[in-house]
C-alpha cells in the first residue's frame, strides 16, 4: 500500500490516500496525488478520477506538524489544488469521516463532491490561528453563500453531510458503499462538459454582512488576528475576481501562520492530545466500564459533577445529609437543564430523561452498586477521612473511590481505606458542568487501571483530563496561589486593583485576579491564609485584602468585595477601599509608586511560569504542555497565547528570568537552567518524550 494508491475501475481511476491516522496532507501525499493525475491524463481510457481517503476519514487538513518547515520542504497543497482546478477530466471527492481545512479545500477544487450520510466538513483553521489557505476563503463563499461561509470559517465548526447537501456543498449522499457510489457517480458525469468549477462561479453579498461580522468578532474573538483576515478575504470573494482573492489568501495565510497567536493555538492543539498520554499506560491497560456513579454532596460542585454523568446517560445516585440540602441540590440541577432547554440546546424530553437517571438519597449505603463514587463535600480532612472509611465498607470491590478535593492530600485520604489502589483525585472546576478541565490526581498507590479508566471517563463526559501528582493545590491552584500573592503585592506597592485586573483583561483573560477572587469568594483565600499561618506558627495575616474580608466584604455573594457590584454584577471601584489600601501602605511604611501595565502583566504571568517550572521539576505535572492545557481549560488563559509556559517560551526564558530577578522573585532552578542553556519549555517536553 503506498501513500496514494491508484486503482483502475474500468474507465475511472480511484486515488486512495493512505496516511493514517487522519490522512493529513503530509509530505508524500501531494506527490502521490500528482502521480495519479499524471496517470489519468496520460491514459485515454480513463474518463474520470475519484479521490477518497483510506481508513477512518477523508483528508483532515494540511499537516499541522509541517507548518514551521521552510516553504520548499512543506507539502505543496496550493500547487496541487491549482492543478486539480484546471484538470481536464471530471474529478470527484468521495468524503467520509471528516473533510477539514485543506481536506475540504481539495474537495472544493474537485468538480463534484459525494459523501456518506455521517460525514462532516468544515474549515477549522481559525482554531489554529490561521485561515483557510488553499482556496477555502474564495471557494466556500461561492458555493454556500457568504453568510454561511463566514459562519463556518469564523466558528471553525463542521457541518453534517445532510446540511452540506442542502447547501449544494455536496452533490450526492451515498447510502451504500462510498467507493462504489463515487465510481458510479463519476461514470455518470464522465462526459459532462463544460466541467463545473467553483473558481468560475461568482457570489454577491450585502456589505452589511461584513460589517456585522466585523462587529461580531469583537465579542467572539477579541484580540485575535485571523478572524478579521478571514472576513477581509470573504469580502474579496464577493467583490473581486477569483485570482485576486486566491493570491491575497496566500499572503494573509503566511502572515497569520507566522504569528505568535497561531503558534500558541497549534501548541495547544498538540498539548491537549499529548496530555492524554501517560507513560506506562497503554491501550492494553485494563479499564472498567463506568455504568453508574455515586456522588456525595449535592452542593454546587456535587450537582455540577452529577450533570456531567447524566448528560451522557450514566445513572447517578446522589447523597446528602438532609432532605432540604438534597431537594435544593436537585432543584438547581433541574433549573440548569431547564435553562439549557429555554436556550434551545436541549428538549424538555431530554431534561426529563436526564432527571430520570438521578436517584436522590440520604443513605450512603445506596452507593453499594456504583462503579465510581465521587466525594464532593467541603474541604476538611477529617470529614473526608470519615467518608472514605465508610465508603470502604460500602462500595463494591473494584469501585473507583474519588475525591474532588482541590487542595488536600489524596494519599492521606486513601490511607484510611483498605484499597488505596482504587482511590484517585478527580478535581473538577466550577461550574463543574461547564468547565472542560479535569485534574486527575494520581496518588502514590492509585492503580494504572483506575488511572486509565478515569482518563477514558474524562473523555466520555467531554472533559480534558490532565494527570497531576499530589501536592498542596495540585497544579492549577498551586500556581494560582502564587499569582494571587503577586497581585496583592502589586497593590501594596502602588497599583490599583482595577489596574491589575485591567492588565489581565488586556492580555485576554476574562477576569483578572481580583475580579476572580470576588467571584469565588474572598473568604476562601482568607481562610486558607489564616489556616496556613496558624499551622506554621506565624502571626495572624493582616494584609490589605484580609482587612477587606474582615469588613464583611466577601465578594459578589455579599454584594461587595474588592469592588462594589451593581445589579448586573458589574464591578465598580470603591473609594473607601482605595483609602483602606492607602492607609495600609502608610501604616506599613510602603512608599507607593506608579506601576505600568507591562510590569503588572509580566509579574503576574511570570509568577505562574515560575511556580509551573517548579511543579514540572518536582514531577507533579508531566509536561509544560499539560500545565498550559490546565490554564486554558481551567482558568480562562487565552488559548491564543498557548498557556503561560508557551507565553514564556515566546518571550524567551532568559527575559523571564531577568524580569523575575528584577522584581525580587527567585527563579525556579529548572527555569534558570533552561534559560542558561537557551532552551524552551517546549524543547524540554520534547526531550523528555524522547522525540
Ligand atoms: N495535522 C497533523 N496531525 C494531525 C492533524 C493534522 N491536520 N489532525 C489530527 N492530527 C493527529 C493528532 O495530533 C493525533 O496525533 P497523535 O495520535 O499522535 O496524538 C492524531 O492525528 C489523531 O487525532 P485526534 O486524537 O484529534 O483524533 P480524533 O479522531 O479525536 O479527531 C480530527 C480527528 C477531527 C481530524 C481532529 O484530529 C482534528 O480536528 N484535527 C485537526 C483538523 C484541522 O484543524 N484541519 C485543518 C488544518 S489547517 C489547514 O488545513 C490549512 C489549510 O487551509 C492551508
Amino acid at each position: 500500500m503506498s501513500i496514494v494508491d491508484q486503482t483502475r475501475e474500468g474507465d475511472v481511476l480511484v486515488l486512495t490516500i493512505n496516511n493514517p491516522p487522519v490522512n493529513a496532507f503530509s509530505p508524500g501525499v501531494p506527490e502521490g496525488l500528482h502521480a495519479g493525475l499524471d496517470a489519468a491524463e496520460g491514459d485515454g481510457g480513463i474518463k474520470a478520477v475519484v479521490i477518497i481517503g483510506g481508513g477512518r476519514t477523508f483528508i483532515a487538513g494540511a499537516d499541522i506538524k509541517t507548518f514551521d518547515l521552510p516553504r520548499e520542504q512543506a507539502p505543496d497543497l496550493r500547487g496541487f489544488i491549482q492543478r486539480l482546478d484546471s484538470f481536464s477530466k471530471p474529478t470527484v471527492a468521495a468524503i467520509h469521516g471528516t473533510a477539514l481545512g485543506g481536506g475540504l479545500e481539495v474537495a472544493l477544487a474537485c468538480n463534484y463532491r459525494v459523501a456518506t450520510r455521517d460525514a462532516q466538513m468544515g474549515l477549522p483553521e481559525v482554531k489554529l490561528g490561521v485561515l483557510p489557505g488553499a482556496g477555502g476563503t474564495q471557494r466556500l463563499p461561492r458555493v454556500v453563500g457568504v453568510e454561511k461561509a463566514l459562519e463556518m470559517m469564523l466558528s471553525g465548526n463542521p457541518i453534517k453531510a445532510t446540511e452540506a447537501k442542502q447547501l449544494g456543498l455536496v452533490d450526492e449522499i451515498v447510502e451504500g458503499d462510498l467507493r462504489e457510489g463515487a465510481i458510479a457517480f463519476a461514470r455518470a458525469h464522465a462526459d459532462a462538459r463544460p466541467l463545473p468549477r467553483v473558481s468560475e462561479r461568482t457570489v454577491g453579498a450585502d456589505p452589511a454582512v461584513f460589517a456585522a461580522a466585523r462587529e461580531g468578532i469583537k465579542k467572539t474573538h477579541r484580540g485575535q488576528l485571523s478572524p478579521s483576515l478571514i472576513i477581509d478575504l470573504a469580502e474579496m470573494a464577493a467583490t473581486r475576481p477569483f485570482a485576486e482573492g486566491w493570491d491575497a489568501e496566500a499572503r494573509l495565510f503566511m502572515q497569520a501562520k507566522d504569528s505568535p497567536q497561531s503558534r500558541g493555538l497549534r501548541h495547544i492543539f498538540f498539548a491537549e492530545r499529548e496530555a492524554g498520554k501517560i507513560p506506562g499506560i497503554t491501550k492494553d491497560t485494563p479499564t472498567t466500564e463506568i455504568k453508574s456513579a455515586g456522588i456525595i454532596g449535592a452542593g454546587t460542585m456535587g450537582g455540577g459533577i452529577a450533570m456531567n454523568f447524566l448528560s451522557v446517560g450514566i445513572p447517578v445516585t446522589i447523597v446528602e445529609t438532609s432532605q432540604e440540602a438534597l431537594d435544593r441540590g436537585l432543584s438547581v440541577i433541574r433549573r440548569n437543564y431547564e435553562n439549557s432547554a429555554k436556550k434551545g440546546r436541549l428538549s424538555m424530553e431530554d431534561v426529563e430523561k436526564r432527571m430520570g437517571l438521578l436517584t436522590p438519597t440520604l443513605n450512603m449505603e445506596d452507593l453499594a452498586d456504583a462503579d465510581i463514587i465521587i466525594e464532593a463535600v467541603f474541604e476538611n480532612m477529617d470529614v473526608k477521612k470519615d467518608i472514605f472509611t465508610r465508603l470502604d465498607a460500602i462500595a463494591k470491590p473494584g469501585a473507583i473511590l474519588a475525591t474532588n478535593t482541590s487542595t488536600l492530600d489524596v494519599n492521606e485520604i486513601a490511607s484510611v481505606t483498605s484499597r488505596p489502589e482504587q482511590v484517585i483525585g478527580l478535581h473538577f472546576f466550577s461550574p463543574a458542568n461547564v468547565m472542560k478541565l479535569l485534574e486527575i490526581v494520581r496518588a502514590d498507590k492509585t492503580s494504572d487501571s483506575v488511572l486509565a479508566t478515569s482518563m477514558a471517563l474524562a473523555k466520555r463526559i467531554g472533559k480534558v483530563g490532565v494527570v497531576v501528582g499530589v501536592c498542596d493545590g495540585f497544579v492549577g491552584n498551586r500556581m494560582i496561589h502564587r499569582y494571587g500573592d503577586e497581585a496583592r503585592k502589586l497593590v501594596e506597592e502602588g497599583a490599583k486593583p482595577e489596574d491589575v485586573d485591567a492588565a489581565m483583561n488586556a492580555l485576554g483573560l476574562p477576569m483578572g485576579p481580583f475580579q476572580m477572587s470576588d467571584m469565588a469568594g474572598l473568604d476562601v483565600g482568607y481562610l486558607i491564609r489564616q489556616h496556613q499561618a496558624k499551622v506554621r506558627g506565624l502571626p495572624k495575616p493582616d494584609g490589605w485584602l484580609d482587612r477587606i474580608v474582615e469588613m464583611g466584604r466577601k465578594g459578589q455573594k455579599t454584594g461587595a468585595g474588592v469592588y462594589d457590584y451593581d445589579e448586573n454584577r458589574r464591578p465598580k471601584p470603591n473609594a473607601d477601599i482605595q483609602r483602606l489600601i492607602e492607609d495600609y501602605r502608610t501604616q506599613k511604611g510602603i512608599q507607593s509608586r506608579q506601576i505600568g501595565q507591562d510590569e503588572i502583566t509580566g509579574r503576574l504571568v511570570y509568577s505562574l511560569v515560575n511556580e509551573g517550572a517548579q511543579i514540572l521539576d518536582e514531577g507533579i505535572a508531566q509536561r509544560a504542555g499539560d500545565i498550559d492545557v490546565i490554564y486554558i481549560y481551567g482558568y480562562g488563559f487565552p488559548a491564543y497565547h498557548g498557556g503561560p509556559m508557551q507565553y514564556a517560551d515566546e518571550v524567551g526564558l532568559k527575559n523571564v528570568v531577568a524580569d523575575l530577578e528584577k522584581y525580587g522573585q527567585t527563579p525556579a532552578p529548572l527555569l534558570k537552567r533552561l534559560a542558561e542553556e537557551g532552551e524552551t519549555f517546549a524543547q524540554y517536553d520534547r526531550e523528555r518524550a524522547g522525540a
